[in-house]
């Protein structure tokens, strides 16, 4: 239907699948989650044509909002229910059904469980002292478990071309309004990287722009990391806390912990340096003035912005190496 931009068809499927109130009742959690991303789909190619599902079938608004609420999510699929919530092989679903969709998705796949490691790390560093074991020990599991997003970048680069992302797959993620609310798509800048980066050094040391992309950001992901978000947007970062540490061990093993959880912290720090390098090198490309169809990535956020969180990546990472030198 999408390849021969069959808009009646599209409409036709999605209004006859769309389920009742009173059907959604019966549903489980996983069919509420499951219900979201397959109708979506069909929301997403109406609008990669040109049409709002919203307004050619009035009915829609009350069941997507009440799949939302059940779910605690936003009232469309997000980068969760398009990729980690998407079986891999036959039944995945697709947009375009080119191989490069399938490699987008399980990079983001691939990387995503890893994250959530680093999230649930990240809740205990919050509460441990830099010093302790824990802290340190903390701070290397969270490096190791954020390497999973270079990788996946590396993957990506190497997999899907900027023409087949810009031209191709960015249209479908477009934003939607449903019942006067915007909400963008399934994009991979919505995957829990901002949260690692709050807890890291964007705390306190990012910038206004990235605070408010980090704010929108939070709207879009699991209610669990909603929490974490309250909890860390305006909490001392990592960088900040173990920085101020260096220079205060009271004792031989205690500056041994602190360098220790200095030099996983600069880790994880170049590590998301290495990311954000080759994710630029492809952000540039698709939406260069010549390829692109949009000026905004599917996220919200700009190529500017992406260079800006770069560069404040790469400081704090400067930093923390100075800081543990001396
Ligand atoms: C063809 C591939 C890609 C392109 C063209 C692209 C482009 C962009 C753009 C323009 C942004 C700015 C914010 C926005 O989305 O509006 C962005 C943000 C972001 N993207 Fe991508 N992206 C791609 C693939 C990926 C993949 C595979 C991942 C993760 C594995 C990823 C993770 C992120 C993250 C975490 C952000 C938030 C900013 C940051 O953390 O630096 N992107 N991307």
């Amino acid at each position: 239907m999408n390849e021969a931009a069959d808009v009646s068809a599209l409409a036709q499927v999605l209004a006859q699948a769309i389920p009742s109130a009173e059907t959604i009742g019966t549903f489980s959690l996983p069919e509420c989650l499951a219900a979201m991303r397959d109708l979506c789909m069909y929301i997403g190619s109406l609008k990669r044509h040109g049409v709002s599902a919203f307004d050619i079938i009035p009915d829609a608004t009350v069941s997507f909002e009440l799949l939302g609420r059940r779910t605690h999510m936003i009232p469309r699929e997000t980068v969760y229910h398009y990729t980690c919530w998407n079986p891999a092989g036959e039944r995945e679903r697709l947009y375009t059904g080119h191989q490069m969709e399938r490699s987008l998705i399980d990079s983001v796949r691939a990387c995503v469980p890893d994250l959530a490691r680093a999230v649930e790390v990240g809740r205990s560093l919050h509460e441990e002292r830099p010093g302790s074991p824990a802290h340190a020990d903390g701070l290397a599991s969270l490096a190791s478990d954020i390497a999973a997003a270079d990788r996946a970048m590396t993957d990506v680069s190497a997999e899907v071309t900027p023409e087949f992302f810009a031209h191709k797959l960015r249209p479908f993620f477009e934003d939607i309004h449903i019942a006067g609310h915007r909400y963008m798509g399934p994009a991979a800048a919505h995957i829990p990287l901002f949260l690692i980066d709050l807890l890291l050094w964007a705390s306190d040391r990012g910038s206004r722009a990235y605070s408010a992309f980090c704010r929108e950001v939070a709207s879009q992901t699991l209610p669990d990391w909603r929490d974490r978000y309250a909890e860390w947007a305006n909490a001392p970062s990592l960088t900040s806390r173990v920085t101020a540490a260096l220079g205060g061990a009271r004792s031989p093993a205690e500056a041994e912990y602190v360098q220790s959880s200095a030099e996983s912290l600069r880790q994880a720090l170049r590590s998301l340096t290495s990311f954000r390098g080759k994710h630029l090198v492809m952000a540039r490309r698709a939406y260069r003035t010549e390829v692109r169809l949009y000026e905004l990535g599917s996220g919200g956020g700009s190529v500017d912005l992406l260079q800006e969180i770069l560069t404040l990546t790469k400081q704090n990472g400067s930093m923390v190496g100075s800081a543990a030198a001396n």
